[in-house]
């Protein structure tokens, strides 16, 4: 399978943009920019947009996941919308029931822990296209909209969909799911399976419908050591990201606290590392051996600092991030909704003059 002739890779409206070069490694025309969580609560305008509307429920309403999509990048003049959705949302159309609890995170109806409850999951049958119906035209919407602004279509990884899975609800330090894993590894590799193949098939419905570039979120893979994630949660990474593989487009791959993860996250298929605030993106560069593209990593904490020191700090970044093969200016973790969001336009506008 390939892309469809009317895909923006395709028929060469974000071919050259600064966002694919970067990722492709190949000279941009400046440095590109967007935000983790940049399409959000920072945002009045979001806010307004969201009032009276559920999280999930305004994903999977397609004009308003993409005019919140939009919002961000007529506001910033950042080099990429990301897709308006969640990681969640694959799981609700599987029939799993999930809900975003407004400060807390994603909850489920009941926890999964055991084998028979990983085989009720699978009984529901795989993620079909007529399923994924709202995200591909939210997609295709938001593609028509942005012209040469590439979107990035993004999917949670198997091992922090599972986390909630198994914990039920947000945790701290994914106790039960890293205790399923060695108490009954079968389960757990059926479970991470399961979910590597309903997360791929919504990234790939986003490819297909248009975006130029995905990534792949594994928030909480930070939680486990090399080996657990080399044997227990990079296998379904792969997985995933081979929904994608063949297509021609980028892949990212981003964690937090995964500074001793970053080589084997690359390995599992990714073509570019988002790093998180906690490691120098030269350091990050030496650990992958100076050939992959990095994005990242303002400090997400100085958003709020005065803007001389801010301002070092993302020039820091910079200078650090041209070391490497191809650099994507991000924060090193979402937005937080409190960011004033001139802020966020005063770095667009440093990131593309430095
Ligand atoms: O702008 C963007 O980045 C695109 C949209 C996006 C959302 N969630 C929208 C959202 C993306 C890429 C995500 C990914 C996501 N969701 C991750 C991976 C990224 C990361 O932050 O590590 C994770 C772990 C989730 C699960 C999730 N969804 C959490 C922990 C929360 C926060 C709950 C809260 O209220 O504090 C959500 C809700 C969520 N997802 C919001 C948004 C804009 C806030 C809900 C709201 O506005 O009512």
């Amino acid at each position: 399978m390939s892309l469809p002739v009317t895909h923006p890779l395709v028929d060469g409206r974000t071919t050259n943009s600064a966002l694919v070069a970067a990722y492709s490694g190949e000279a941009p025309s400046r440095r590109p920019v967007w935000f983790m969580r940049q399409a959000g609560r920072s945002l009045p305008e979001y806010r307004a947009l969201r009032e009276g509307v559920g999280m999930l429920e305004s994903c999977l309403r397609p004009e308003l996941a993409s005019e919140i999509t939009l919002q961000p990048v007529r506001r910033h003049d950042v080099d990429a919308a990301i897709f308006f959705s969640d990681i969640v949302v694959p799981l609700l159309l599987a029939g799993v029931d999930v809900d975003i609890v407004p400060g807390v995170g994603p909850v489920m109806g009941s926890a999964v822990r055991t084998a028979d409850d990983v085989a009720r999951l699978r009984d529901a049958g795989p993620l079909t296209a007529q399923a994924l119906e709202p995200v591909s035209e939210a997609v295709a919407l938001t593609v028509a909209a942005l012209g040469s602004t590439p979107l990035i279509g993004f999917a949670g990884a198997p091992f922090t969909l599972a986390a909630y899975l198994v914990e039920g609800r947000p945790s701290r330090d994914h106790l039960a799911a890293r205790t399923l894993m060695h108490a009954d590894p079968d389960t757990w590799r059926a479970l991470t399976e399961w979910a590597a193949d309903v997360t791929g098939a919504f990234l790939r419905a986003q490819v297909l419908a248009g975006a130029s570039a995905a990534q792949l979120f594994d928030s909480w893979a930070g939680s486990l050591s090399l080996a657990d994630y080399v044997t227990h949660a990079a296998p379904s990474s792969a997985r995933a990201l081979g929904s994608v593989a063949g297509l021609g487009v980028r892949t990212v791959h981003f964690g937090t606290g995964t500074s001793e993860l970053l080589a084997a996250m690359r390995d599992v298929g990714a073509d570019v590392i988002g790093v998180d605030y906690r490691l120098p993106l030269d350091e990050a560069n030496r650990r992958l051996g100076g050939r992959t593209p990095l994005q990242g990593n303002i400090d997400p904490a100085l958003l709020q600092a005065p803007w001389p020191v801010l301002e070092a700090h993302v020039r820091d970044v910079l200078a650090r991030g041209a070391l490497a093969p191809g650099h994507v200016a991000n924060l090193g973790h979402g937005v937080p909704p409190d960011t004033d969001p001139e802020v966020l336009t005063r770095i667009v506008q440093l990131v593309h003059e430095a």
